[in-house]
C-alpha cells in the first residue's frame, strides 16, 4: 500500500512514525505547509502532487475542518484512492456525499479515529451490527468535558478555573468552544448513529447542549443528590423511528459514567442480543488516534470498506419526555428545587431544547432515570 498522508500535525505525525516500523504499507507522500525534510517520504505543498500521483492508491486526511478537507477527500476517492481520516467533522458534515461516492468508486472508506481516537469503537459497531440490531449508542465521547466535569466534581473547582487548567495541560483548545458546547461529541453521535442503525441523521433535528454554563455551585447540588453530571450522547431506536441528542447529564454515583476520569471516554452500545457493551479508553491524543488509523489502514488491505451500508435520510424524533435540572427562568412545570435550580416535570427532549435556545444563559441537565 501507497500512502499520500495529508497533515503533518499531531495525528498525521504519529500515523506516519507508526507506518515506518511496517512492511505492508508506505507513506510516499507528505503533504505539508511547512517546509519538512524526511528521510524516505516526500513533503509536497500541493495536493495534487499527491491526487496525480499513479503509485499512492491511499489516501489519509489528517488535517481537520471541513475545507479543503472535503475537496481533497472526495477527489481522492473520485480518482479511485482508498480514504482514511480521523475528521468527525468532515465525515458528519458530509456523509451523504463522501459515503456513497466511495461505494459507487468501488474504494474503501474509514474513520475509526474520528470516534473515541485510540478506541476501536466504529469498528467494533461494524462487527455488531453484523449479528444483532442495534437499540441504543452513546455515552462519555469527549475527553476535554469530562476533564472539566471531573475535576470540578472531585475538587469543587470552578468552570473557568478548571478550564483554564485543561487548557494548560493541552486537554482543551485555545478555542473550547467546539468541545465545551458539546458540537465534537454531536459529530460523533450523528455519525455512530448512522453506522449503527444504518440511516442518515438530519443533523438539524438533533439537539444539542454543552457545559459552558455549569458551575461549582451546580456540582454542588449534583452531589448533594447523590449525583454526577456527564456530557453524554444518545442515540436510540424509538416507536416512531430514531432519537438523538448531547446533553449534560446527572448520573446516580454507582454508574460506570460517573467512574469515568480525567480525559478517558466511555462508550456503550445496546444491543438485542449481547445488551450492553462498553468501551473505555483514551479519546484522544497523537498515539492512541495514530494507531486507528492504522488499523484502519490494515483493513483497507484486507478488503475492508466502510462500517455499514448507506442509509436514508432521516429526522430525529425527541418526543421522548425526560425531567431536567434547569438554572435559569423556567415558567414550565416544576417538581423540585435544588438550591436556586429546579427539576421540570418531564418535559420533551426537544421542547426543553428548543426553550434552551431562547434561553442560553440557561444551564440544563437532564436526569438519567
Ligand atoms: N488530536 C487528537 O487527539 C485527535 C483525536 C481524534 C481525532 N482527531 C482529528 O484528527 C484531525 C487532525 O487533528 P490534529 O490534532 O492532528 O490537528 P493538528 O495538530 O492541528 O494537525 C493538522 C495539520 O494539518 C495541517 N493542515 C491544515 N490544513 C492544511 C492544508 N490545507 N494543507 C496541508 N496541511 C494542512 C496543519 O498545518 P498548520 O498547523 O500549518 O495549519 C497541521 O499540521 C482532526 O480532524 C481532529 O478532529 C484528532
Amino acid at each position: 500500500m501507497k500512502i499520500g498522508l495529508c497533515g503533518f500535525g499531531v495525528v498525521g505525525r504519529g500515523v506516519y512514525e507508526i507506518i515506518q516500523k511496517r512492511h505492508d504499507m508506505q507513506v510516499t507522500k507528505v503533504l505539508c505547509l511547512e517546509d519538512i525534510q524526511l528521510p524516505d517520504a516526500q513533503a509536497v505543498k500541493d495536493f495534487n502532487d499527491i491526487l496525480n500521483d499513479p503509485e499512492i492508491d491511499t489516501v489519509v486526511e489528517a488535517m481537520g475542518g471541513l475545507h479543503p478537507s472535503f475537496e481533497f477527500a472526495s477527489a481522492a476517492l473520485k480518482a479511485g484512492k482508498n480514504l482514511v481520516t480521523s475528521n468527525k467533522a468532515l465525515v458528519c458534515t458530509f456523509y451523504d456525499e463522501l459515503v456513497p461516492l466511495a461505494a459507487r468508486m468501488g474504494v474503501k472508506l474509514r474513520c475509526t479515529a474520528a470516534v473515541g481516537g485510540g478506541i476501536g469503537w466504529l469498528s467494533e459497531l461494524e462487527r455488531s451490527r453484523r449479528v444483532q440490531k442495534i437499540q441504543q449508542v452513546g455515552g462519555i465521547m469527549n475527553g476535554t468535558c469530562n476533564y472539566i466535569l471531573d475535576n470540578m466534581t472531585r475538587k469543587g473547582s470552578d468552570y473557568m478555573e478548571t478550564l483554564r487548567q485543561a487548557q494548560k495541560l493541552g486537554y482543551a483548545e485555545a478555542n473550547p468552544a467546539t468541545d465545551v458546547e458539546g458540537i465534537d461529541t454531536w459529530h460523533k453521535v450523528i455519525l455512530s448513529s448512522n453506522i449503527a442503525f444504518g440511516i442518515s441523521l438530519e443533523k438539524e433535528s438533533v439537539p444539542v447542549a454543552g457545559i459552558s454554563r455549569i458551575t461549582a455551585a451546580d456540582v454542588e447540588n449534583f452531589r448533594a443528590h447523590g449525583r454526577v453530571c456527564k456530557l453524554i450522547s444518545t442515540g436510540k431506536r424509538t416507536e416512531q423511528g430514531f432519537s438523538a441528542y448531547v446533553q449534560p447529564t446527572l448520573v446516580d454515583e454507582g454508574t460506570p459514567e460517573a467512574a469515568v476520569p480525567l480525559n478517558y471516554n466511555l462508550i456503550t452500545f445496546v444491543g438485542e442480543t449481547s445488551d450492553r457493551m462498553s468501551f473505555f479508553g483514551q479519546g484522544a491524543g497523537r498515539y492512541p488516534t495514530a494507531y486507528n488509523v492504522v488499523q484502519d489502514l490494515v483493513d483497507v488491505l484486507s478488503g475492508k470498506g466502510f462500517y455499514a451500508p448507506y442509509g436514508a435520510p432521516q429526522q430525529a424524533d425527541n418526543s421522548e419526555t425526560l425531567r431536567y435540572y434547569v438554572r435559569g427562568s423556567w415558567a414550565g412545570e416544576v417538581t423540585e428545587h435544588w438550591g436556586d435550580a429546579v427539576i421540570t416535570a418531564p418535559v420533551a427532549v426537544s421542547d426543553i431544547h428548543a426553550w434552551l435556545k431562547e434561553n442560553p444563559e440557561a444551564f440544563l441537565a437532564a436526569i438519567a432515570e
